[in-house]
Protein backbone atom coordinates (compact mmCIF):
# COMPACT_ATOMS: atom_id res chain seq x y z
CA UNK A 1 0.00 0.00 0.00
CA UNK A 2 1.22 3.41 -0.80
CA UNK A 3 -0.31 6.50 1.10
CA UNK A 4 -0.79 9.46 -0.54
CA UNK A 5 -2.59 13.05 -0.94
CA UNK A 6 -3.98 11.35 -3.78
CA UNK A 7 -5.08 8.39 -2.18
CA UNK A 8 -6.47 10.26 0.55
CA UNK A 9 -8.54 12.73 -1.75
CA UNK A 10 -10.16 10.25 -3.16
CA UNK A 11 -10.17 7.09 -0.85
CA UNK A 12 -8.29 5.15 -3.64
CA UNK A 13 -6.07 2.27 -3.29
CA UNK A 14 -3.32 3.12 -6.01
CA UNK A 15 -2.30 6.61 -6.67
CA UNK A 16 -2.34 5.95 -9.76
CA UNK A 17 -4.83 8.07 -12.96
CA UNK A 18 -5.67 7.07 -16.21
CA UNK A 19 -5.27 10.32 -18.33
CA UNK A 20 -7.77 11.34 -21.20
CA UNK A 21 -7.76 9.24 -24.22
CA UNK A 22 -9.31 10.24 -27.11
CA UNK A 23 -11.88 7.39 -28.02
CA UNK A 24 -10.14 4.81 -26.00
CA UNK A 25 -11.05 6.12 -22.39
CA UNK A 26 -14.67 4.93 -22.43
CA UNK A 27 -16.64 3.45 -19.89
CA UNK A 28 -15.58 -0.31 -19.96
CA UNK A 29 -12.01 1.01 -19.36
CA UNK A 30 -12.86 3.55 -17.02
CA UNK A 31 -14.82 1.06 -14.87
CA UNK A 32 -12.07 -1.60 -15.22
CA UNK A 33 -9.61 1.07 -13.90
CA UNK A 34 -11.23 2.57 -10.59
CA UNK A 35 -12.04 -1.16 -9.88
CA UNK A 36 -8.87 -2.34 -9.56
CA UNK A 37 -8.07 0.81 -7.16
CA UNK A 38 -6.58 3.55 -9.65
CA UNK A 39 -8.73 6.60 -10.83
CA UNK A 40 -10.07 5.71 -14.25
CA UNK A 41 -10.61 8.33 -16.91
CA UNK A 42 -14.10 9.01 -18.72
CA UNK A 43 -13.13 11.53 -21.80
CA UNK A 44 -15.96 13.43 -22.54
CA UNK A 45 -14.41 14.48 -26.12
CA UNK A 46 -16.12 11.16 -27.34
CA UNK A 47 -19.70 12.59 -26.08
CA UNK A 48 -21.47 15.32 -28.75
CA UNK A 49 -25.05 15.28 -27.16
CA UNK A 50 -26.04 15.54 -23.04
CA UNK A 51 -27.56 12.83 -23.66
CA UNK A 52 -24.59 10.58 -25.07
CA UNK A 53 -22.42 11.98 -22.11
CA UNK A 54 -24.72 11.88 -19.26
CA UNK A 55 -25.52 8.21 -20.12
CA UNK A 56 -21.68 7.45 -20.34
CA UNK A 57 -21.50 8.47 -16.65
CA UNK A 58 -24.31 6.74 -16.04
CA UNK A 59 -23.09 3.55 -17.36
CA UNK A 60 -20.26 3.82 -15.72
CA UNK A 61 -21.59 4.37 -12.56
CA UNK A 62 -23.53 0.87 -13.34
CA UNK A 63 -20.01 -0.93 -13.49
CA UNK A 64 -18.52 0.87 -10.82
CA UNK A 65 -18.86 2.01 -7.19
CA UNK A 66 -15.56 3.85 -7.14
CA UNK A 67 -14.65 7.14 -8.15
CA UNK A 68 -13.19 7.98 -11.48
CA UNK A 69 -12.53 11.48 -13.32
CA UNK A 70 -13.50 12.81 -16.69
CA UNK A 71 -11.42 14.33 -19.10
CA UNK A 72 -12.21 17.32 -20.69
CA UNK A 73 -9.88 19.01 -23.28
CA UNK A 74 -10.19 22.47 -24.05
CA UNK A 75 -8.15 22.60 -27.40
CA UNK A 76 -9.05 24.21 -30.37
CA UNK A 77 -11.28 21.34 -32.40
CA UNK A 78 -13.55 21.34 -35.60
CA UNK A 79 -16.26 19.25 -33.75
CA UNK A 80 -16.12 20.18 -29.84
CA UNK A 81 -17.09 23.42 -29.32
CA UNK A 82 -17.03 26.05 -25.92
CA UNK A 83 -21.23 25.19 -25.94
CA UNK A 84 -19.93 21.23 -25.71
CA UNK A 85 -17.12 22.35 -22.45
CA UNK A 86 -19.23 24.02 -20.78
CA UNK A 87 -22.41 21.36 -21.33
CA UNK A 88 -19.58 18.87 -19.87
CA UNK A 89 -18.92 21.13 -16.97
CA UNK A 90 -22.23 21.46 -16.29
CA UNK A 91 -23.52 17.58 -16.35
CA UNK A 92 -20.48 16.93 -13.76
CA UNK A 93 -21.48 18.89 -11.12
CA UNK A 94 -24.96 17.82 -12.00
CA UNK A 95 -23.97 13.75 -12.04
CA UNK A 96 -21.62 14.62 -9.21
CA UNK A 97 -18.63 13.09 -10.71
CA UNK A 98 -15.34 12.84 -8.47
CA UNK A 99 -13.18 15.08 -10.45
CA UNK A 100 -12.12 16.54 -13.87
CA UNK A 101 -9.07 16.26 -15.71
CA UNK A 102 -8.80 19.74 -17.67
CA UNK A 103 -6.34 19.91 -20.12
CA UNK A 104 -5.65 22.90 -22.31
CA UNK A 105 -7.29 25.94 -21.76
CA UNK A 106 -7.96 26.03 -17.91
CA UNK A 107 -12.04 26.32 -16.76
CA UNK A 108 -11.45 30.20 -15.90
CA UNK A 109 -10.11 31.37 -19.28
CA UNK A 110 -11.59 28.47 -21.38
CA UNK A 111 -15.22 29.15 -19.23
CA UNK A 112 -15.15 31.74 -17.17
CA UNK A 113 -14.81 31.40 -13.20
CA UNK A 114 -18.82 30.40 -13.08
CA UNK A 115 -17.41 27.09 -14.22
CA UNK A 116 -15.06 26.90 -11.08
CA UNK A 117 -18.11 27.82 -8.59
CA UNK A 118 -20.27 25.23 -10.51
CA UNK A 119 -17.79 22.52 -9.69
CA UNK A 120 -16.81 23.89 -6.39
CA UNK A 121 -20.19 23.66 -5.15
CA UNK A 122 -21.03 20.33 -6.39
CA UNK A 123 -17.50 19.12 -4.40
CA UNK A 124 -16.16 17.87 -8.02
CA UNK A 125 -11.96 18.29 -7.52
CA UNK A 126 -10.24 20.20 -10.31
CA UNK A 127 -7.29 18.86 -11.28
CA UNK A 128 -5.41 21.12 -14.51
CA UNK A 129 -2.96 19.58 -16.88
CA UNK A 130 0.21 21.92 -17.15
CA UNK A 131 3.45 21.36 -18.70
CA UNK A 132 4.52 25.21 -17.05
CA UNK A 133 4.94 26.24 -13.98
CA UNK A 134 3.50 28.96 -14.61
CA UNK A 135 0.45 27.12 -15.72
CA UNK A 136 0.28 25.79 -12.49
CA UNK A 137 0.65 28.69 -10.26
CA UNK A 138 -2.42 30.42 -12.46
CA UNK A 139 -4.40 26.92 -11.29
CA UNK A 140 -3.96 26.95 -7.78
CA UNK A 141 -4.54 31.15 -7.68
CA UNK A 142 -8.12 30.16 -9.44
CA UNK A 143 -9.06 27.40 -6.71
CA UNK A 144 -7.89 24.39 -8.68
CA UNK A 145 -7.33 21.43 -5.79
CA UNK A 146 -4.11 19.79 -8.08
CA UNK A 147 -2.15 19.94 -10.77
CA UNK A 148 -1.15 17.34 -13.49
CA UNK A 149 2.67 17.87 -14.61
CA UNK A 150 2.70 16.72 -17.96
CA UNK A 151 6.21 16.81 -19.37
CA UNK A 152 7.41 16.28 -23.08
CA UNK A 153 7.79 12.78 -23.02
CA UNK A 154 3.84 12.53 -22.73
CA UNK A 155 1.73 10.93 -25.67
CA UNK A 156 -1.30 13.27 -26.61
CA UNK A 157 -0.39 17.52 -27.10
CA UNK A 158 2.60 18.42 -24.45
CA UNK A 159 3.18 21.65 -23.80
CA UNK A 160 5.74 23.19 -26.79
CA UNK A 161 8.19 24.83 -23.78
CA UNK A 162 9.28 20.99 -23.86
CA UNK A 163 10.14 20.33 -20.51
CA UNK A 164 10.31 17.19 -19.37
CA UNK A 165 8.90 15.55 -16.50
CA UNK A 166 12.07 14.75 -14.30
CA UNK A 167 12.53 18.93 -14.29
CA UNK A 168 8.78 19.22 -14.43
CA UNK A 169 7.43 17.33 -11.11
CA UNK A 170 9.57 18.89 -8.46
CA UNK A 171 9.47 22.54 -10.31
CA UNK A 172 5.96 22.57 -9.91
CA UNK A 173 6.14 20.98 -6.17
CA UNK A 174 7.96 23.45 -4.77
CA UNK A 175 6.17 26.07 -6.10
CA UNK A 176 2.20 25.24 -5.30
CA UNK A 177 0.66 23.72 -1.91
CA UNK A 178 -1.36 21.70 -3.94
CA UNK A 179 -0.86 18.03 -4.82
CA UNK A 180 1.17 17.27 -8.13
CA UNK A 181 0.58 14.16 -10.27
CA UNK A 182 3.72 13.06 -12.34
CA UNK A 183 2.47 12.96 -16.16
CA UNK A 184 4.55 11.35 -18.95
CA UNK A 185 7.19 8.67 -19.19
CA UNK A 186 5.77 6.96 -16.43
CA UNK A 187 4.47 3.04 -17.16
CA UNK A 188 5.92 0.65 -14.04
CA UNK A 189 6.59 0.96 -10.02
CA UNK A 190 9.99 2.66 -11.04
CA UNK A 191 8.51 5.48 -12.68
CA UNK A 192 5.64 5.72 -9.76
CA UNK A 193 8.66 5.90 -6.74
CA UNK A 194 10.92 7.99 -9.28
CA UNK A 195 7.51 10.29 -9.26
CA UNK A 196 6.82 10.11 -5.42
CA UNK A 197 10.86 10.44 -5.06
CA UNK A 198 10.47 13.87 -6.84
CA UNK A 199 7.82 15.43 -4.69
CA UNK A 200 4.19 14.29 -6.70
CA UNK A 201 1.25 12.09 -4.87
CA UNK A 202 0.70 10.17 -7.75
CA UNK A 203 0.81 9.14 -11.43
CA UNK A 204 -1.06 9.71 -14.45
CA UNK A 205 -0.33 6.93 -17.24
CA UNK A 206 -2.17 6.78 -20.77
CA UNK A 207 0.01 5.16 -23.37
CA UNK A 208 0.92 2.23 -20.32
CA UNK A 209 -3.21 1.49 -20.48
CA UNK A 210 -3.54 1.35 -24.26
CA UNK A 211 -1.62 -1.89 -23.60
CA UNK A 212 -4.18 -3.44 -21.28
CA UNK A 213 -6.62 -6.77 -21.96
CA UNK A 214 -9.09 -4.29 -21.05
CA UNK A 215 -8.46 -1.41 -23.38
CA UNK A 216 -10.74 -0.87 -26.56
CA UNK A 217 -8.49 -1.31 -29.31
CA UNK A 218 -7.48 -3.78 -31.77
CA UNK A 219 -5.20 -6.44 -30.56
CA UNK A 220 -2.38 -5.56 -33.27
CA UNK A 221 -1.85 -2.26 -31.78
CA UNK A 222 -1.36 -3.49 -27.97
CA UNK A 223 1.36 -5.91 -29.38
CA UNK A 224 2.73 -3.19 -31.68
CA UNK A 225 3.40 -1.05 -28.57
CA UNK A 226 5.21 -4.09 -26.91
CA UNK A 227 7.23 -4.10 -29.67
CA UNK A 228 8.35 -0.27 -30.24
CA UNK A 229 10.78 1.53 -28.46
CA UNK A 230 10.95 4.81 -26.63
CA UNK A 231 12.92 6.61 -29.94
CA UNK A 232 9.05 5.11 -31.97
CA UNK A 233 7.56 8.08 -31.20
CA UNK A 234 7.99 11.94 -32.74
CA UNK A 235 6.31 15.56 -32.51
CA UNK A 236 4.06 16.54 -35.23
CA UNK A 237 1.92 19.62 -35.33
CA UNK A 238 4.35 22.72 -34.74
CA UNK A 239 3.35 24.31 -38.14
CA UNK A 240 0.16 24.18 -37.26
CA UNK A 241 0.74 25.62 -33.05
CA UNK A 242 -0.28 22.42 -31.49
CA UNK A 243 2.33 20.01 -30.92
CA UNK A 244 1.23 16.70 -31.20
CA UNK A 245 3.31 13.13 -29.87
CA UNK A 246 1.98 10.61 -31.73
CA UNK A 247 3.85 6.75 -32.59
CA UNK A 248 6.02 6.93 -35.67
CA UNK A 249 4.35 5.51 -39.17
CA UNK A 250 4.07 6.34 -42.58
CA UNK A 251 1.22 8.97 -41.68
CA UNK A 252 3.52 10.61 -39.33
CA UNK A 253 6.01 10.79 -41.76
CA UNK A 254 3.86 12.04 -44.77
CA UNK A 255 2.65 14.33 -41.84
CA UNK A 256 5.97 15.44 -41.35
CA UNK A 257 7.20 16.10 -45.01
CA UNK A 258 4.38 18.48 -45.25
CA UNK A 259 4.79 20.32 -42.18
CA UNK A 260 8.39 20.43 -43.86
CA UNK A 261 7.47 22.19 -47.26
CA UNK A 262 5.54 24.08 -45.73
CA UNK A 263 2.12 22.72 -46.66
CA UNK A 264 -1.20 24.41 -44.71
CA UNK A 265 -3.39 22.78 -42.16
CA UNK A 266 -6.35 21.97 -45.42
CA UNK A 267 -3.61 19.41 -46.42
CA UNK A 268 -2.92 18.20 -42.90
CA UNK A 269 -6.14 17.61 -41.53
CA UNK A 270 -7.48 14.53 -44.22
CA UNK A 271 -4.01 12.69 -42.15
CA UNK A 272 -4.97 14.04 -38.82
CA UNK A 273 -8.71 14.07 -38.32
CA UNK A 274 -10.22 12.09 -35.06
CA UNK A 275 -12.41 10.26 -37.36
CA UNK A 276 -9.42 9.02 -38.96
CA UNK A 277 -7.90 8.20 -35.55
CA UNK A 278 -10.99 6.12 -34.61
CA UNK A 279 -10.96 3.97 -37.39
CA UNK A 280 -7.07 3.13 -37.12
CA UNK A 281 -8.07 2.60 -33.40
CA UNK A 282 -10.63 -0.25 -34.61
CA UNK A 283 -8.63 -1.53 -37.38
CA UNK A 284 -5.26 -2.25 -35.40
CA UNK A 285 -3.81 -0.40 -38.61
CA UNK A 286 -1.04 1.71 -36.93
CA UNK A 287 0.21 3.39 -40.36
CA UNK A 288 -3.39 4.74 -41.00
CA UNK A 289 -3.42 7.73 -38.17
CA UNK A 290 -1.50 9.63 -36.03
CA UNK A 291 -1.48 7.28 -32.60
CA UNK A 292 -0.79 9.30 -29.66
CA UNK A 293 1.56 8.09 -27.66
CA UNK A 294 4.23 8.92 -25.38
CA UNK A 295 8.02 7.79 -24.96
CA UNK A 296 6.72 5.55 -22.11
CA UNK A 297 5.87 2.95 -24.55
CA UNK A 298 9.65 1.58 -24.48
CA UNK A 299 8.73 0.27 -20.75
CA UNK A 300 5.59 -1.77 -22.20
CA UNK A 301 7.02 -5.23 -22.13
CA UNK A 302 3.79 -6.89 -21.94
CA UNK A 303 -0.52 -7.13 -22.36
CA UNK A 304 -1.77 -7.45 -19.18
CA UNK A 305 -5.07 -6.70 -17.38
CA UNK A 306 -5.56 -3.78 -15.76
CA UNK A 307 -5.62 -5.34 -12.33
CA UNK A 308 -2.22 -6.98 -12.99
CA UNK A 309 -0.75 -3.72 -14.16
CA UNK A 310 -2.01 -1.41 -10.85
CA UNK A 311 -1.09 -4.25 -8.25
CA UNK A 312 2.40 -5.14 -9.87
CA UNK A 313 3.47 -0.86 -9.77
CA UNK A 314 2.26 -0.47 -6.24
CA UNK A 315 4.15 -3.42 -5.29
CA UNK A 316 7.19 -2.87 -7.26
CA UNK A 317 6.92 1.00 -6.27
CA UNK A 318 6.88 0.00 -2.32
CA UNK A 319 9.41 -2.06 -2.52
CA UNK A 320 11.71 0.11 -4.53
CA UNK A 321 11.23 3.04 -1.60
CA UNK A 322 11.43 0.30 1.35
CA UNK A 323 14.76 -0.85 -0.42
CA UNK A 324 16.61 2.68 -1.63
CA UNK A 325 15.34 4.04 2.43
CA UNK A 326 18.15 1.76 3.31
CA UNK A 327 20.81 2.53 1.64
CA UNK A 328 20.75 6.27 3.28
CA UNK A 329 21.28 7.50 6.23
CA UNK A 330 20.79 11.26 7.10
C1 LIG B 1 -4.27 7.33 -27.04
C2 LIG B 1 -4.17 8.59 -26.29
C3 LIG B 1 -5.15 9.57 -26.43
C4 LIG B 1 -5.06 10.76 -25.72
N1 LIG B 1 -6.07 11.68 -25.82
C5 LIG B 1 -6.04 12.79 -25.03
C6 LIG B 1 -7.13 13.70 -25.01
O1 LIG B 1 -8.14 13.52 -25.71
N2 LIG B 1 -7.03 14.79 -24.19
C7 LIG B 1 -5.93 15.02 -23.39
O2 LIG B 1 -5.89 15.99 -22.65
N3 LIG B 1 -4.89 14.16 -23.40
C8 LIG B 1 -4.93 13.05 -24.17
N4 LIG B 1 -3.88 12.17 -24.12
C9 LIG B 1 -2.76 12.43 -23.20
C10 LIG B 1 -2.94 11.67 -21.88
O3 LIG B 1 -4.11 12.05 -21.21
C11 LIG B 1 -1.74 11.84 -20.94
O4 LIG B 1 -1.55 13.20 -20.65
C12 LIG B 1 -0.43 11.28 -21.50
O5 LIG B 1 -0.63 10.29 -22.45
C13 LIG B 1 0.40 10.70 -20.37
O6 LIG B 1 1.68 10.31 -20.79
P1 LIG B 1 2.03 8.80 -21.27
O7 LIG B 1 1.57 8.77 -22.66
O8 LIG B 1 3.50 8.72 -21.13
O9 LIG B 1 1.30 7.85 -20.38
C14 LIG B 1 -3.95 10.98 -24.85
C15 LIG B 1 -2.97 9.99 -24.73
C16 LIG B 1 -3.07 8.80 -25.42
C17 LIG B 1 -2.00 7.74 -25.20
Amino acid sequence: MIKTAITEMFGVKHPILCGAMMWLSIPPLTAAISNAGGLGNLTAGNYETEAEFRNAIKETKKLTDKPFMVGITILPSLRITAEHHAMYVKVCAEEKVAGVEISGAPLDKGLGMDAIETLKKANVKMFQKVGAVRHAVHAEKVGYDGIYAAGIEEGGHPLKDDVTTMILTPRIAETVKIPVVTVGGVADGRGLAAALTLGAQGVMMASRFVATKECPCHDNIKEELVRRQEMDTTIFGRSIGLQGRALMSDVIRDVIAIEERGGKLEELIPLISGMRIKQAWETGNVNYAPLMVGQSIGLIKKVMTVKELLDSMTKEAAEILAQKSKMASA
